[in-house]
């Protein structure tokens, strides 16, 4: 990647002295991250910190005298319908349809007939990307103070109690504090700049620059008033339209009144000055014309929605007017993050180590040793940036919503990983899930529909293999069927949906729209499925398969198989909370269940094997874990029962366990080629800690910390100063630490007790703990405390939806409890 500078470089001071201990305004929890240097300017997935609410995001470098905020909003996307009118999501023509069902008729007789199983390419069913596009940087803020001399006392902060950054510097004998964040019930972010005795702050301009998203239209930039900045452009030429607005707020400094003015500075650049004030704040708002509910048939798919000019108005009016002080505006905000955050809280006896900056923890970690107050906030952090990135109109993407540049890796799109964001987000009880599911059925339905049809001859129920703007296509064009055919995506994606339910019980979303997706879906993989012609063993599969992101190209694979069997099972102990009365559909899926493969076989060297032809290498260290599925998040593996998974081998619980393990021992550290990133180990964590393996799991957790994380906490794919971001880590990281904590995984029906099991993996480094509230399914949460590696306190509290249940407790071998859950019930159980 190319090196970039955003403006004219300006002489600020340099940083002379750095403090040694975290400031006084850091969290005394040591929940928060802290730094002595401002961020690189050239390392922004390394160094800058990320905020935001969902709709908007920004990543901070944590300068002095010129900070630079790079921004985002959320549907900020090239491509799509807005640059080309003919895109149509990846689909095959509709003349096609009757041309490509016989071509995979003639591709699924060449499986079944190769002697290996196997064929080398499925080219006559991808089509080309498109205007495919990408998610898109919107620009940068720039607010410079006019100061010069050195620069002492330097820190910058990432206050996670707060969701508030902070920059605090001392400069020609003035200490001011900026501090920015992104306020959720605003919509909107602000950045707030004063000084520690109120004196006046020296001149302030605030700027936009484009400059550093090469590759972006350059947008216009114009007053809208003496004090906001207007600026429109579009994410591509022709392309999505978006309007960022900023507006200056200033406090007097007791003399004379501020002076705010706007004016432009070259063509089209405008920039606001500001002088004689005690503070000021500048508060950004910004939108596209991008709107999913016009993502379907009866809107042509255009995805068009509105200029969002008024709505910014009307949005930058409520967050600037005068009614509101910016004490209100910062006290809104940490009531909503508060709100959303402190329901859960997990501890792991962790010591805050305020005198060490969080890049000096971070560069210190070492595998197997660790260090449990650095594991402790990167489990923070994961959920700070979900909270940060999960509620806008759209799920937190590849990066979350944090993404710089006209061009991003993959996208940063919502391919495959995506599910990875979500593990955590019901067990910590963040209300984050919904956009996720909005997505789904706005995004994905309407022309996976059409894919359903045109691609595979079915005319019932909907199919993706990726992505935004109702790509849902097999995306590449050519012989790309290792990444391209995923049809089981929208089965993977149902697990949420199903979890949404089970944990909360929330019966009218479930029948308004979880059943509908659930059921959807499920109604394509019913026609999908086929007889097996190779192995003739009457059972049903999909045929062709691959593992995500792997060949060979063959039939039964076990990670597609697997996930719709786990689908098949949703329907059914959904189906009575559904309001639906199509039993027809239900007996169907009952069906085809008991006739369908279930993806357990056990291989020639006792491994669990990943395609039904049984060909996997011992060597195979691939990336995805992708026929461990049924281990860790799905269960299929987990809770196999061999009275509904039996094949003629009639495999017993402890076998299949085996060969699980032993697929996952030959799988690697998560090293091998193109597998050295971290999803692929938190991955293998929580995989370990499924089969209560505490020592592999916590040298997988700490492996990835040293490993793959970068000084600001960052999930990283690469290496290096500019290294690509991708979030999934980050997401992955808590949900294996709690996987580590408490186990209950879903289950195939509901007739034996439920059993959660207590620290199934704890390693000894967090010997005492507690946790808060972690939500279970049937719409209940636990509190317990342990101290010498053993639970001594567990509560349960059960909401009024709860289910009624029996619950059994476990440690290791030995039952704490079992109770049945009442409704609406705080039970202290030990
Ligand atoms: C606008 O002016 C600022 C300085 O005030 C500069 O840094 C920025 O690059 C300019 N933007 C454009 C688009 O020229
Ligand atoms: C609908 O979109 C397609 C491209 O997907 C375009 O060819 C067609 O002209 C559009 N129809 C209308 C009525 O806008
Ligand atoms: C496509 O589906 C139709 C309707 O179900 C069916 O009659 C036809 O045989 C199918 N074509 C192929 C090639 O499978
Ligand atoms: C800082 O304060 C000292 C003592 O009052 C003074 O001598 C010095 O000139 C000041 N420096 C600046 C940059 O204002
Ligand atoms: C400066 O602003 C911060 C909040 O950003 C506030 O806590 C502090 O009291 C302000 N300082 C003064 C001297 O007003
Ligand atoms: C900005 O302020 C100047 C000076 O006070 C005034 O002449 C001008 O009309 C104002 N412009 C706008 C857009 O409000
Ligand atoms: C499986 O059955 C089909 C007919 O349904 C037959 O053509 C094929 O040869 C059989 N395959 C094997 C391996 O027996
Ligand atoms: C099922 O429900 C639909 C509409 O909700 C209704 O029209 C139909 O009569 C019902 N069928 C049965 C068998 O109850
Ligand atoms: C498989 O074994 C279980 C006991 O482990 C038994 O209940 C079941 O009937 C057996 N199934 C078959 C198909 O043999
Ligand atoms: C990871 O696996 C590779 C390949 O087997 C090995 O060389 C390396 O030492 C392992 N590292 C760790 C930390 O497990
Ligand atoms: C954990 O896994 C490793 C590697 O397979 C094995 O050597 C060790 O015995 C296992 N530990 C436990 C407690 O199962």
């Amino acid at each position: 990647m190319l090196s970039r500078r955003v403006g004219p470089v300006i002489a600020l001071g340099s940083v002379v002295a750095s403090v040694a201990a975290a400031p006084s305004g850091f969290p005394a929890s040591g929940n928060g991250l802290w730094f002595s240097q401002p961020g690189r300017f050239d390392a922004w997935s390394n160094d800058w910190l990320p905020i935001g609410n969902g709709y908007l995001a920004a990543m901070l470098q944590g300068e002095t005298g010129q900070e630079v905020a790079q921004l985002n909003i959320e549907s900020l996307w090239s491509g799509g319908p807005f640059q080309d009118p003919n895109y149509n999501g990846g689909n095959k023509l509709p003349s096609d349809q009757v041309t490509v069902a016989q071509q995979l008729q003639e591709i699924r007789q060449s499986i079944f007939r190769s002697e290996s199983g196997t064929i080398d390419n499925i080219e006559e069913l991808t089509t080309d990307a498109g205007a495919y596009g990408s998610y898109v940087g919107a620009g940068y803020l720039l607010s410079t103070l006019d100061v010069t001399g050195d620069v002492s006392a330097f820190t910058r902060w990432l206050d996670m109690d707060a969701a508030v950054q902070r920059t605090l510097w001392t400069q020609g004998n003035t200490t001011f504090l900026r501090e920015t964040f992104c306020s959720h019930p605003l919509e909107a972010c602000v950045q707030h700049i004063n000084t520690s005795d109120a004196s006046a702050l020296p001149a302030l301009t605030f700027a936009y620059s484009i400059a550093a998203e090469s590759g972006i239209p350059t947008p216009t930039v114009s007053c809208l008033d003496n004090s906001t900045l207007q600026i429109t452009g579009t994410a591509s030429s022709p392309g999505m339209a978006f309007e960022l607005l900023a507006r200056v707020s200033v406090a007097a400094d007791g003399g004379s009144a501020p002076s705010v003015a706007c004016g432009a500075i070259g063509t089209g650049n405008a920039t606001i000055s500001v002088s004689g004030a005690s503070a000021a704040w500048l508060t950004w708002v910004g939108g596209t014309n991008y709107d999913q509910d016009a993502g379907d048939a009866a809107h042509n798919f255009t995805f068009q929605g509105a200029d969002p000019h008024d709505t910014l108005i009307a949005l930058i009016d409520s967050a600037t007017s005068s009614s509101l002080t910016y004490d209100d505006i910062v006290s809104r905000h940490i009531a909503d993050y508060s709100g959303l955050i402190t329901k859960f809280e997990l501890h792991l006896g962790e010591v805050p180590d305020l005198d060490t900056p969080t890049d000096q923890l971070k560069n210190a970690y070492q595998t197997d040793t660790g260090n449990t107050y650095l594991e402790w906030l990167l489990f923070n952090f994961g959920r700070y940036l979900l909270a940060g990135s999960g509620r806008g109109a759209l799920p937190a993407n590849l990066q979350g919503k944090w993404a710089k540049d006209a061009s991003n890796p993959w996208s940063a799109d919502s391919n495959i990983n995506i599910q990875m964001n979500y593990w955590f987000a019901e067990l910590t009880d963040m209300d984050v899930v919904k956009p996720l599911f909005d997505y789904f059925e706005k995004n994905w339905v309407p022309r996976g529909s059409l894919t359903a049809q045109y691609l595979y001859n079915i005319s019932e129920g909907w199919v993706t293999h990726n992505e935004i703007f109702g790509h849902t296509g097999m995306k590449g064009g050519g012989n790309t069927a290792s990444w391209a055919d995923y049809p089981e995506s929208n089965a993977w994606m149902m697990f949420h949906v199903w979890d949404h339910f089970d944990f909360t019980q929330d019966t009218e979303w479930f029948q308004s729209q979880g059943w509908p997706l659930l059921k959807s879906a499920a109604q394509f993989h019913l026609q999908k499925l086929v007889p097996d012609e190779r192995f003739n063993d009457s059972t049903l599969v999909v045929v062709p398969c691959n593992s995500p992101e792997q060949v060979p190209i063959t039939l039964g694979c076990a990670h597609a198989q697997q996930v719709i069997w786990q689908l098949f099972n949703a329907i059914d102990k959904g189906f009575p909370s559904s309001g639906d009365n199509d039993t027809e559909f239900l007996n169907e899926v009952r069906t085809k269940r008991s006739q369908m493969d279930k993806g357990i076989h056990i291989g020639s060297w006792g491994q669990l094997q990943e395609w039904k032809v049984d060909m996997d290498s011992p060597d195979d260290t691939h990336r995805h874990l992708s026929h461990l599925i049924g281990l860790y998040p799905g269960y299929a593996i987990t809770n196999y029962d061999p009275r509904l998974q039996a094949t003629a081998a009639n495999y017993t619980q402890e076998e299949v366990i085996a060969a699980a393990t032993t697929s996952l021992i030959h799988r690697g550290n998560g090293t091998g080629p193109d597998a050295d990133s971290g999803w692929e180990k938190v991955w293998r964590a929580a995989a370990w800690a499924q089969l209560g393996n505490a020592s592999e799991f916590y040298h997988e957790l700490s492996y990835v910390l040293e490993r793959n994380f970068a000084p600001n906490l960052f999930s990283l794919y690469s290496s290096g100063a500019d290294a690509i971001f991708q979030i999934d880590a980050n997401f992955g990281f808590p949900a294996a630490v709690l996987n580590a904590l408490v186990q209950a995984p879903d289950e195939p029906n509901f007739q034996s007790i439920f059993t959660v099991k207590l620290l199934p993996a704890l390693p000894p480094q967090w010997a005492s703990g507690s946790i808060k509230n972690v939500r279970l399914r049937g719409g209940f949460g636990i509190g317990f405390a342990w101290g010498d590696s053993k639970v001594n306190s567990l509560v349960l509290t059960a909401d009024a939806a709860a289910s009624r249940r029996q619950v059994r407790f476990m440690q290791g071998r030995d039952e704490i409890k079992t109770i049945t859950v009442e409704p609406g019930v705080r039970v202290k159980i030990l």
